[in-house]
């Protein structure tokens, strides 16, 4: 689930926060009561004393700052509530000369916004129609999206036990004429239509497209030495080249579907390229005060809000939060300190319109990262650069999201990827620390196959604003770092590939849904083609036909949305029960697969529990995801030459690659990745964990 946020246009959102609920929230900072232990503050876990950081969920525990060690030789430490805070506090003190200097901004952006404060009026009566549309006079809150309740399961937990599998995709009632009639709809659609003749126009572009995206990296100059890990044989996963069912898709796929002329046409060239943005890291890096700080050093974030949340933040006794809150809205994530859903927003750059997606870091939160972090192009993960909270990203007591978020976001595709080493003022702007950190997360995107000049470094620290939209003023960083700060890193990445001409494709990543006026909206990355108002849609798996009533990007409304963009689309002519996030969108005479039984060629991750015949996971395919069972393992695949090495082994354990068939609870809209690579690469948990990533070789069962 994401959350929008809009700064811009909606000054009073946090009028709506709740300090009555939040009272009642458990305080954070527990003693544990029995001696030799510590109380995580984060997931509640006591701790042995001797932990450094929280045996569950990695956290960093509380020190008191600068630490000495034994030789009495100072050395960093990193302080949430105490150092963290007193910086914080001295932030918002700052005199003129101390304030952060104008952002470098765009002409574009300038432009636009002087636009936008003239047009600011009429933007903001759209907008207020729109929360008007999507407020029930019930509720308080201008959208119905239920915040992820920390106490309640984690997104593991409740696909592990099937509550909120794609099979809940709308069960039509019996007896319900619209409904029956939407299931024959549906069935005649795929009958008429094999779903597997939903393909790639351009032949998912060549052979080239039967390998897994990060073959092409397998041309980089390498770090050497790199270590032999999981990930470094992904590449060599390659489909089969003469699959007879690949090629009649692809050719049925070129004879089907031509696009039309207003698809193809650039009616909307002075928008700058879209960027889909993810902000990944482990815990506590810092993701959401960089992008606060980002957004408020742009303008994005007016001077009213900032001071709102500085006051508020304080009070709360988080003043060290104040600029994670831009992101983090809800009381429990403001609570916790944590954030557990994506947070969207925008912001421009000279090159481009930038749609951040400001992950979780927390492990329990890993699905929904998953499902917002699946749309990037481009992402930057942020590391924390105090001693021991690095290493404990890395992997320190097993959990090390740095880790995990890098090889994710590797496997959906991305190429380009800014390394954010945060908080270097905790270790005064060492260059040493910064080198060590360099080198240990360098070797190990080298194995994940990022190429190293795709990779930029850039040092900084977001709370003490060095280096994110100029360059440093500490001359503790200048003396060493002479760089791109973090503005520039993000304009000098290349803008990704759009595909208009292949049918229409759009992932449902959120769904807003206005009982009121029984009104339903998607929110997602349009992945092929392009959408106009009154275009036909075709919503999956439901396969009700829906209207395009409205369009909106970086909450303006637009008249056509091509690939790449992130869009919330309102729909006409559907009932809202019918649409549900990890459904897709797509054209009316071509319907995405969907799926209850695949072949999978996967990696297997660092795991610990081995994967047999019979073993429950829960299988991520972008917005979706589902409780399935391995039922097959049906080769073990060598690692350099990616042949089959031996058939049907009984077991998979770490680093291994192999082709395994899957039985899901339910069914999920999919692709080949051959077909389209979207849909077509899968992610499997087990355990909270992420233990395999791979790609649909074929789908064995289609579902209804
Ligand atoms: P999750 O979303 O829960 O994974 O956390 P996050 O990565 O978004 O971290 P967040 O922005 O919530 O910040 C965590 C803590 O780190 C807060 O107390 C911040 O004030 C602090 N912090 C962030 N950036 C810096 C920095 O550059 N220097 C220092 N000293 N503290 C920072
Ligand atoms: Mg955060």
């Amino acid at each position: 689930m994401l959350r929008k946020l809009n700064y811009e246009l909606d000054y009073d959102i946090y009028d709506e926060y709740d300090d009555a609920s939040v009272g009642k929230l458990p305080l954070l900072d527990k003693p544990t009561g029995k001696p030799g232990f510590w109380h995580c503050s984060i997931c509640t876990n006591n701790n042995d004393e001797s932990l450094l950081s929280c045996d569950t969920c990695g956290v960093f525990r509380d020190s008191t700052g600068i630490i000495d060690n034994d030789s009495g030789e100072k050395v960093y430490g990193k302080s949430k509530d105490s150092r963290a805070s007193v910086m914080a506090r001295s932030l918002f003190a700052l005199s003129p000369h101390q304030m952060p200097k104008p952002a470098v901004i765009s002409d574009i952006f300038l432009a636009k916004e002087a636009v936008k404060s003239h047009e600011k009026g009429c933007i903001e009566a759209y907008f207020n129609d729109l929360q008007k549309t999507f407020t029930s006079p019930h509720c308080n809150h201008s959208i119905n999206i239920a915040p992820f309740k920390f106490d309640t399961p984690s997104p593991d937990d409740i696909v592990s036990s099937g509550k909120n599998a794609a099979r809940n995709f709308p069960k039509v009632p019996l007896g319900s004429t619209k409904a029956s009639s939407n299931i024959t709809g549906k069935k005649e659609i795929v009958n008429l239509l094999p779903v597997n003749e939903v393909s790639n126009s351009s032949s998912a572009s060549s052979s080239k497209d039967n390998h897994i995206d990060v073959s092409e990296s397998s041309n980089s100059r390498d770090y050497e030495d790199a270590p032999q890990i999981i990930a470094d044989d992904l590449h060599r996963l390659k489909l089969d080249k003469n699959s007879k069912d690949n090629r009649s898709k692809k050719a049925s796929r070129n004879v089907q579907y031509k696009p039309e002329k207003w698809m193809l046409s650039d009616q909307e060239q002075g928008i700058s390229s879209q960027l889909n943005l993810a902000v990944v890291g482990h815990v506590d890096s810092g993701k959401s005060t960089l992008c606060g700080r980002l957004l408020h050093l742009l303008g994005r974030i007016s001077k009213k809000q900032m001071h709102k949340n500085e006051k508020e933040a304080k009070e709360k006794g988080k003043g060290s939060f104040a600029y994670a809150w831009a992101m983090d809205e809800s009381a429990e994530e403001r609570q916790r300190g944590i954030t557990m859903t994506v947070a969207v927003a925008y912001f421009d750059s000279k090159k481009f319109r930038v749609v951040l997606l400001d992950s979780p870091g927390h492990k329990d939160f890993v699905p929904n990262m998953i499902s917002g972090a699946t749309q990037a192009d481009a992402a930057v993960l942020v590391v924390d650069a105090s001693v021991g909270s690095f290493e404990a990203g890395m992997g320190g007591n097993s959990v090390g999201q740095t880790k995990e978020h890098a090889q994710l976001i590797r496997s959906f595709g991305v190429e380009q990827i800014i390394v954010a080493v945060n908080k270097m003022d905790l270790v005064e702007f060492s260059k040493e620390r910064f080198d060590f950190i360099k080198l240990q997360l360098g070797l190990f995107l080298c194995s994940c196959k990022f190429k190293e000049s795709s990779v930029a470094w850039i040092p900084l620290s977001a709370m003490e604003n060095q280096n994110l939209v100029t360059t440093a003023s500490d001359v503790r960083l200048s003396s060493w770092y002479q760089g791109f700060c973090l503005l520039d890193a993000i304009d000098s990445l290349k803008p990704p590939q759009r595909d208009v001409s292949k049918p229409l494709l759009l992932p449902i990543c959120d769904v807003v849904i206005s009982h009121f006026v029984g009104q339903v909206a998607v929110c997602g990355k349009l992945e092929f083609g392009a959408l106009r108002a009154s275009s036909k849609v075709l919503v999956m798996p439901s396969g009700d036909l829906a209207t395009v009533q409205t369009i909106q990007r970086d909450y303006c409304p637009c008249t056509i949305a091509k690939a790449g963009d992130n869009v919330a689309v309102s729909l006409q002519g559907i009932d809202a029960g019918h649409v549900m996030p990890g459904g897709v969108l797509c054209h009316p005479d071509l319907p995405v697969t969907v799926a209850s039984s695949l072949e999978l060629k996967i990696l297997v991750l660092d795991i610990v529990t081995p994967i047999l015949v019979g073993s429950q996971v829960e299988i991520h395919i972008h917005h979706a995801k589902e409780a399935a069972r391995v039922t097959k393992i049906l080769s073990l695949l060598d690692q350099k030459s990616g042949k089959v090495s031996r058939n049907a082994p009984r077991i998979l354990t770490a680093r291994q690659s192999a082709i395994i068939e899957v039985a899901l609870d339910g069914t999920v809209c999919v692709e080949e990745f051959s077909v389209c690579r979207a849909l077509g690469r899968a992610f499997l948990r087990a355990s909270g964990s992420t233990i395999a990533v791979g790609i649909v070789t074929r789908v064995l069962e289609q579902g209804s």
